[in-house]
């Protein structure tokens, strides 16, 4: 499937000069849906995890499908004040300000094999955050995998070290 002619391209959102990736209409595509979490599993053949990890929001509608699928848990990856039991955090640079995800303390076990899914890489900000908070908690992450990958934003640098797998690359 040409998954790029299902994703709807909106200029200049959020701000002037930004070209957002909008998967809502893939979403709404049922075949489309299914198929593009059939290329992230399919993807990641000969990769072996435990537990599936993804950040809200979006890491939630590829997360939690492909765990269904493949029998894995899921471990959400939450932005502040929303995990009610106890939880780690990690703060993490953007371009301008500072931002925080948490995840429960006993979701990951020491030695568990992660895979955190999202569905953009773009600057590996958010990625990175997440490999932080499973290392904290003793979690080998074993994979990163992505629906898109904004190229040009050289995500992939700041993840050096991890395996980065996406179904879906931009070049612009
Ligand atoms: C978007 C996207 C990724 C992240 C990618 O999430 O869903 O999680 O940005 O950007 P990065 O590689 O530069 O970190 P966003 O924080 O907009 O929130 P959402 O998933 O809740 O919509
Ligand atoms: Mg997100």
């Amino acid at each position: 499937m040409d998954f790029k002619s299902k994703i709807r391209v909106v200029e200049d959102f959020p701000k002037a000069g930004i070209s957002f990736k909008d998967i809502t209409t893939l979403l709404a595509d049922g075949q489309a849906y299914a198929q593009a979490i059939d290329a992230c599993i399919k993807m990641l053949e000969g990769v072996e995890y435990d537990v599936i990890v993804g950040p809200e929001a979006r890491g939630f509608l590829l997360g939690a499908p492909m765990s269904v699928l493949t029998k894995k848990g899921f471990v959400p990856i939450r932005k502040p004040g929303k995990l009610p039991y106890e939880t780690i955090k990690h703060q993490y640079e953007l371009e301008y300000g500072v931002d925080t995800l948490e995840v429960h303390k006993d979701a990951i076990k020491a030695g568990d094999r992660v895979l955190i899914v999202d569905d953009l890489l773009a600057t590996g900000g958010t990625a990175k955050a997440a490999c932080e908070l499973i290392e904290k908690l003793g979690g080998e992450v074993v994979g990163l995998a992505f629906l898109m990958e904004l190229e040009f934003l050289n995500g992939r640098e700041k993840l050096e070290g991890y395996e980065v797998f996406s179904v879906i690359p931009f070049e612009s």
